[in-house]
C-alpha cells in the first residue's frame, strides 16, 4: 500500500502567489509528480489554504485531485476551515462539530485521520481517539495528523506554533503495546523524530522548507518535497522526494 503525502500548499486565490512563490503551480507540480509514483491513495496535510478556509479554494483543489485515479484524503491545519473542507471534498459524514477526524482502514490496516487545525483536540476528540486506540490494541497504528505531536528540534516552530497538547500525546501512546507511526506536516521541514514506540515523521511543504536551528523564521529552500509512505506486512518504509528547480 502506497501513500502519497502532500502538504502545507498554502494556496491563495487564482494569481496570488505569497512570497513570490506560484504556490498553485508547485501543487500541480506535486500532483504531477504523484502521478507517476502511482500510489494508492493520495492525503492532503493540511493548510491547503494560505490564510484561512476558503471555499473556492477547497473547489479548486478537489478538482485537480480529482483528476487522479486514485481516493484523496484530507486533513485540516492551522490555516483551514475544516467544514468548508468536508464540505468541498463530500466528506461532511466525518465532521465532529466543526472538527475533521475519522478512521479507515487501508489495506487491512487502521488509519486514524486527526483534526489538530486549532493547534489541539477537543474533548471529545481525544474520547474518540482513545477509544479507537483501545479496540486497535494489538494493531500497529498509522495518524496523520496536520501538528507533529511532539517537539522536533525546528527551533522556530517549536516555540512558536507547535502541538498544544504534546505531553497527553505521549502519555496516551507510551502505554500502546504497538508501534505507533504519525506522519504529519506544518513545520516545513523533513525530519523523523522517534520516542519509545512512536515514530513521527515530518514532511517538508510544497511552498517553502523551513531552517531547523534558526530561532527566528528562517527559509532553507524553495524546493518542493513529497513523502511517499509505503504500508507493507513487514512495517513500514518511507521516502521525500524533492522535484529538482525546474522539474
Ligand atoms: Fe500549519
Amino acid at each position: 500500500m502506497k501513500l502519497a503525502f502532500i502538504t502545507d500548499m498554502h494556496l491563495g486565490t487564482e494569481g496570488e502567489n505569497p512570497q513570490g512563490v506560484d504556490v498553485r503551480q508547485n501543487f500541480l507540480k506535486a500532483l504531477d509528480f504523484v502521478a507517476d509514483m502511482k500510489p494508492n491513495g493520495l492525503v492532503l496535510g493540511g493548510d491547503i489554504c494560505n490564510d484561512t478556509g476558503d471555499r473556492a479554494i477547497y473547489e479548486w483543489v478537489k478538482k485537480q485531485v480529482d483528476q487522479l485515479p486514485i481516493p484523496c484524503y484530507v486533513l485540516s491545519g492551522n490555516h483551514d476551515d475544516p467544514t468548508m473542507l468536508a464540505e468541498a471534498f463530500r466528506n461532511t459524514h466525518h465532521l465532529h462539530g466543526s472538527e475533521l477526524y475519522y478512521a479507515l482502514p487501508l489495506d487491512g490496516r487502521p488509519v486514524l485521520f486527526l483534526d489538530s487545525s486549532k493547534g489541539e483536540l477537543s474533548p471529545e476528540q481525544w474520547t474518540w481517539l482513545r477509544e479507537y486506540l483501545k479496540a486497535l490494541r494489538d494493531n500497529n497504528i498509522l495518524i496523520l495528523m496536520h501538528h507533529p505531536p511532539l517537539p522536533a528540534d525546528v527551533v522556530f516552530m517549536d516555540r512558536k506554533y507547535p502541538f498544544g497538547q504534546s505531553d497527553a500525546f505521549l502519555d496516551i501512546m507510551r502505554e500502546l503495546p504497538c508501534h505507533v507511526t504519525v506522519v504529519c506536516g506544518h513545520y516545513h521541514v523533513d525530519k523523523v523524530v522517534q520516542r519509545g514506540n512512536l515514530l513521527a515523521l515530518l514532511s517538508p511543504s510544497t511552498f517553502y522548507q523551513m531552517q531547523h536551528n534558526s530561532p527566528e523564521f528562517a527559509i532553507d529552500h524553495y524546493q518542493i518535497g513529497i513523502r511517499e509512505i509505503n504500508l507493507t506486512t513487514h512495517g513500514t518504509t518511507s521516502t521525500v522526494h524533492y522535484l529538482k528547480p525546474g522539474q
